[in-house]
């Protein structure tokens, strides 16, 4: 979704914000846009359509924009078309000529999230004369800032404190006053946002990774709350004009992890990092040999008395979700169901005694997501998020957290995060299997040794990708591909195709291989891939049935199955091979074949494997 980054100090800010931004172009984006100014002159506003590569070409990577006080913008359309026109920063003044150009108006701004009632408010403003040039509703909010500027006369709180009353919706805004050279004043609601202090300059970003170069200790703006960033200094308010003191959060992620690190693709380095983020991750709740889930917060106590599990989550979480039901219900006898965020917080879900919320977030931003544990919260539930971003909203706001050690994952298509998550998720299992008393101490300590054992098979699979390279190389042109799997298999399927349709642009579903027959199976044509999911020893047959009803239909068949599962190859034209591992956790080690099929589809494709279209890495709008 839309990054921000902001800039107020002694070196020229231009630069600063384009890099800024390229960091966050990950998160997706169709526009972007910068607006900068010196004490003495009035800010400048340069915008383009298309990719971050084309400002940077406007503006001599910046240094045809002078001014050491600024703010930047990529823009993932919500309100109104990707265009040059609505891109960001929006001015409270008229404007022609797309937007760009010196400013003379009072206030400039930037902003991510959804103004839900920008429509009343801009026929508000159109009553008091003014004119809008976008379709947006940044612009809204930016006059309706300048409105109460104006009105009141008493200065930035005052006039930001009154629009933020009367906005709903989210934001993470930040503006620019033309009367206050070099301050940036930001609020927010919702939307993230965090500003860091370094030598005496003040830097801006919606996402850690923008500033991360510059600084590691950085300011949470909490919600509605909002801010004057100065250079070195930065003066935090409540609703009320009152100033409040905040202290800073260290980030422990270093500016490398958020770099290629000579791989082509944030998407294959992080396939990569997967055995470091799920060792790392297991080791973080592993103490002799035993799970410890003390720094979760969680008690044996609580563990004992959970009557049952709803797991809540969006995207490739929810695909954990999934996975994670069939491991506590099988493992720990627990009854688990699994929500889609969107879903659940508008459904009046019934709750029930003892119950367990999880939440399920990379980014701990998604606006649907967190809108669910607020509600959870809300019902007085116990509430836990497994969440990778330290301090992100959903984090600060669980009663219980667990973190993915992932570090920063850039690629859209989340892989290494994924992987935490499931790690996350059969370590609560087993460790409530133990509690629970659904199994003894013998299978305790082989759960344990299975677990430790994931990071090096993800590895062996990793290195046999060429295999995959060459079978993904001749699937360029498919129109449809199914992935098929009982169980387990099936929630390895969904994730599967996930990242081939998400990366490859290649309609792809998968289904419960039970189902085809009830639909699915008309759409199976001559030379239809069909890829089998095959882990679970007691559903082997009854999948490889499916997958013989597809085949004598015309499918041409591939399958991802255990070592030792050769006779398969009398069925299917390829297939490969994973480690054998206690049959819980196979979705660790299926999942990467499956990560790479969709990696080197789209390179095929020649597409744009981290930032695929239309997508956007934190979805912080609803
Ligand atoms: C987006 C991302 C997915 C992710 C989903 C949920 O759609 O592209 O990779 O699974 O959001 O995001 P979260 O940050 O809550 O895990």
């Amino acid at each position: 979704m839309c990054g921000i980054v902001g800039f107020s100090g002694h070196h020229q800010a231009a630069p600063i914000l384009l890099e800024g931004l390229s960091k966050l172009e990950y998160r997706g984006y169709d526009s972007a846009g910068l607006a900068v100014r010196d004490k003495d002159r009035m800010a400048e506003v340069v915008k383009s359509n298309g990719r971050l590569k084309v400002l940077a070409e406007m503006t001599d990577n910046g240094n045809a924009l002078k001014g050491t006080t600024g703010i930047g913008h990529t823009r993932w359309a919500t309100h109104g078309a990707p265009s040059k026109i609505n891109a960001h920063p929006h001015v409270s003044g008229n404007c022609t000529n797309s937007g760009s150009g010196t400013v003379e108006s009072e206030v400039v701004g930037v902003h991510n999230g959804i103004i839900e009632n920008y429509q009343e408010l801009k026929e508000k403003l159109i009553k008091k004369s003014y004119q809008f040039y976008s379709q947006t509703d940044t612009e809204v909010a930016v006059k309706l800032v300048d409105y109460y500027y104006k009105k009141y006369g008493i200065g930035p709180i005052d006039a930001i404190a009154k629009a933020m009353v009367r906005i709903r919706g989210s934001y993470a805004l930040e503006l620019m006053f033309q009367e206050y050279p070099d301050e940036i004043w930001v609020a927010r609601k919702e939307s993230p946002m965090i500003i860091g202090i370094a030598n005496g300059e003040s830097f801006i970003a919606s996402d850690v990774p923008a500033i991360l170069k510059h600084t590691r200790d950085v300011y949470y703006i909490d919600n509605l709350e909002f801010a004057c960033v100065k250079p070195g200094e930065v003066h935090f308010y409540n609703l009320n004009g009152d100033e409040v003191k905040k202290e800073t959060v260290r980030i422990t992620w270093d500016a490398e992890a958020a770099e290629k690190g000579g791989f082509e693709h944030f998407m294959m380095k992080e396939i990569h990092e997967q055995p470091k983020a799920v060792k790392e991750t297991l080791a973080s709740v592993l103490k002799n040999g035993k799970i410890d889930l003390s720094s979760v917060g969680l008690s044996e106590e609580e563990i004992k008395k959970f009557s049952g599990i709803t797991i809540v989550a969006c995207g490739s979480a929810w695909h954990v979700g999934m996975v994670a039901q069939y491991v506590f219900e099988d493992l720990a006898g627990i009854p688990v169901r699994v929500e889609l965020a969107s879903e659940y917080r508008y459904r009046k879900p019934i709750f029930y005694e003892n119950e367990l919320v999880i939440v399920i977030s990379q980014s701990g931003e998604t606006a649907d997501s967190l809108a669910a544990l607020r509600l959870a919260n809300e019902n007085n539930v116990e509430t836990l998020a497994i969440v990778n971003v330290v301090g992100s909203s959903i984090a600060r706001e669980a009663k219980k957290v667990f973190y993915t050690l992932a570090g920063p994952e850039i690629s859209v298509a989340t892989t290494k995060a994924y992987s935490a998550q499931l790690i996350c998720c059969y370590a609560l299992a087993t460790e409530f299997a133990r509690i629970r008393q659904k199994i003894d101490a013998k299978y305790y300590k082989y759960l344990i040794e299975e677990l430790e054992s994931i990071p090096e098979k993800i590895d062996i699979i990793i290195k046999d990708k060429e295999r995959i390279q060459w079978f993904a190389s001749k699937q360029t042109n498919a129109r449809d591909v199914f992935y098929i799997g009982r169980g387990i298999d099936y929630a390895i399927g969904l994730e599967g195709s996930l990242k081939l349709k998400e990366i490859s642009y290649i309609h792809c579903e998968a289904y419960a291989a039970g189902e085809l027959k009830h639909g699915t199976i008309s759409l199976i044509e001559e030379g239809t891939l069909v890829i089998g999911i095959l882990t679970q020893r007691s559903l082997y047959e009854k999948t490889l049935s499916n997958m013989l009803e597809v085949k004598s239909r015309g499918a041409y068949l591939a399958s991802v199955t255990t070592y030792g599962n050769y006779n398969i190859e009398d069925t299917t034209n390829f297939n490969v091979y994973i480690p054998n591992i206690d049959e819980h956790f196979s979705a660790s080690l299926a999942v990467i074949p499956l990560q790479l099929m969709g990696y080197y589809i789209s390179l095929g494709k020649g597409l744009d494997v981290d930032k695929p279209r239309n997508l956007a890495k934190s979805v912080t709008v609803e």
